[in-house]
């Protein structure tokens, strides 16, 4: 079906859907009012006003994959906070942790005996031998950008078109007629980010030879799966040349695994055995607890000690936050490293992951629809082309905002929430059978009636 004919059937649904959705849910709706008074456009964070429904559902209660909101609904949670919740709303474990923490002090500025057993878990885990934490992932890969520029003596930074690693300045680029620029939309932006950071398309490896020539960037920062343009996959030998190239150029590689730590155990770079320099995690990392982990190599490690040794007195080194590492973090960073974010868990996701995929591919196939899935382990995106896209620029052009919003209303009225910005579904350990089979059943519905055909799924 034509791309056209598509959205105008998208266009309708929505309308449709989004007026079943306030139907359900009086009591959201006047929450959301309520809270007005106090939140700037009623609520505590602008994202929560970036989903495809007329008014945010008001969560009340959730636990494992499931929401309950505050009008009662019930539905299967796939976005999990976009992967803050990967391992399920409130693992118990975590839960125990957080019960227990409190006799230790939540946070003191002094490490607390739990310490010793996180460090020696990030090392046995991800590999890397030198470890430091975070709040958040953005924090973390602020910290280890400085930490790259620090180490190398050089500004500049590489990224990839499409990319997105949190609230970082220097990676809040686009690529524009082959300059980088500030993305647009930024608030406040005073500084023109494309003097200090380069953008070039993915899995081109002519012109990230060509970017690395000059000798001047520290660090090349990438997810190794792009997942926040779409889904794009690392064309075969990408990666081996990435490292080959980054370090004949004498640049760092920053691995964000944020997110592709849906791949396996140990992420995606345990997974396929990569080798950076600094690696970045966040998210899912304490359980749904604010905390993110970033390591280093010996070489980086061993260049600090000197760069500190040269370095007179203490003073601010640009790192580090006051409830960084704290006690709280590390016991919940203990609590899932050890009992949540285990081989078991990894492998029902897998498992729950492959029944998706499947379904969701014999549901397209059934609408007659030449969409494609793409996948990193527990994490699945739909992506409105025919082959999985290549760069960014790929990506955009799969891209459609109006048919992705008639996705998501109507799979959340059929009881699954997707997440938003794209078409992602990830899968939690505590996600079963039942109700994989059931969201598999819900997209082929919904995107039989988009393609205006009966798709068996
Ligand atoms: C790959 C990647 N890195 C880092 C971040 C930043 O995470 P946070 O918002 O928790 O700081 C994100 C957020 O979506 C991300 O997708």
């Amino acid at each position: 079906m034509e791309r056209a004919n598509l959205e105008a059937r998208a266009r309708a649904l929505i309308e449709a859907e989004a007026e079943v959705f306030r139907a359900r849910r009086p009591r959201c709706a006047a929450a959301h009012d309520e809270a007005a008074s106090g939140f700037f456009d009623g609520v505590p964070q602008h994202w929560m006003l970036d989903w495809p429904t007329p008014f945010p559902m008001v969560v009340d209660q959730a636990s494992g994959v499931e929401l309950v909101d505050l009008d009662g609904n019930r539905v299967v949670d796939v976005c999990l906070g976009d992967t803050g919740a990967m391992f399920g709303h409130g693992p118990a474990p975590v839960l125990e942790a957080l019960k227990n923490a409190g006799t230790r002090g939540l946070t003191t500025m002094l490490p607390s005996s739990d310490a010793q057993a996180v460090g020696r878990l990030l090392v046995e885990r991800f590999g890397l031998p030198r470890w430091q934490l975070g709040a958040t992932a953005s924090d973390a890969n602020r910290f280890a950008i400085r930490i790259a520029r620090a180490v190398t003596g050089r500004a500049k930074l590489l990224v990839f078109d499409g990319c997105y690693h949190g609230a970082v300045d220097d990676t809040l680029v686009d690529l524009v007629d082959g300059k980088t620029i500030s993305r647009r939309n930024l608030l406040g932006q005073v500084r023109d980010l494309g003097e200090l950071t380069v953008s070039i398309p993915f899995n081109d490896e002519a012109a990230l030879e060509k970017a690395l020539a000059a000798h001047d960037i520290a660090c090349v920062l990438a997810e190794p799966v792009m997942t926040n343009c779409g889904m794009i996959p690392p064309a075969p030998g990408f990666h081996d040349a990435l490292r080959r190239l980054t370090r004949a150029a004498g640049t760092l590689l920053l691995i964000d695994e944020t997110h592709t730590i849906s791949t396996g155990l140990g992420g995606y770079t345990k997974v396929h055995g990569l080798d950076p320099d600094l690696i970045v995690m966040g998210k899912p990392i304490g359980g749904g607890v604010p905390v993110s982990v970033w390591g280093m190599s010996q070489a980086i490690s061993d260049r600090l000690h000197v760069i500190r040794r040269e370095q007179s007195g203490h003073g601010h080194s640009g790192i580090g936050t006051t409830l960084s590492g704290s006690a709280l973090q590390l016991a919940c960073l203990r609590a899932c490293l050890e009992h949540v974010m285990t081989e078991e868990a990894y492998r029902i996701m897998q498992s729950r992951a492959d029944r998706i995929e499947a379904g969701f591919k014999a549901a397209i196939a059934a609408a007659g629809l030449d969409w494609t899935v793409s996948r990193v382990g527990a994490r699945l995106e739909v992506v409105f082309s025919p082959v999985p896209v290549r760069n960014a620029e790929e990506a955009r052009a799969a891209a459609s905002d109006t048919i992705e919003a008639a996705l998501h209303l109507s799979m959340l009225n059929l009881g699954y929430l997707l997440t938003p910005f794209h078409n992602m579904v990830l899968v939690s350990p505590a996600l079963s059978e039942k109700q994989a089979d059931g969201l598999v059943e819900a997209f082929a519905t919904v995107i039989g009636r988009l393609a205006e055909r009966r798709a068996a799924a």
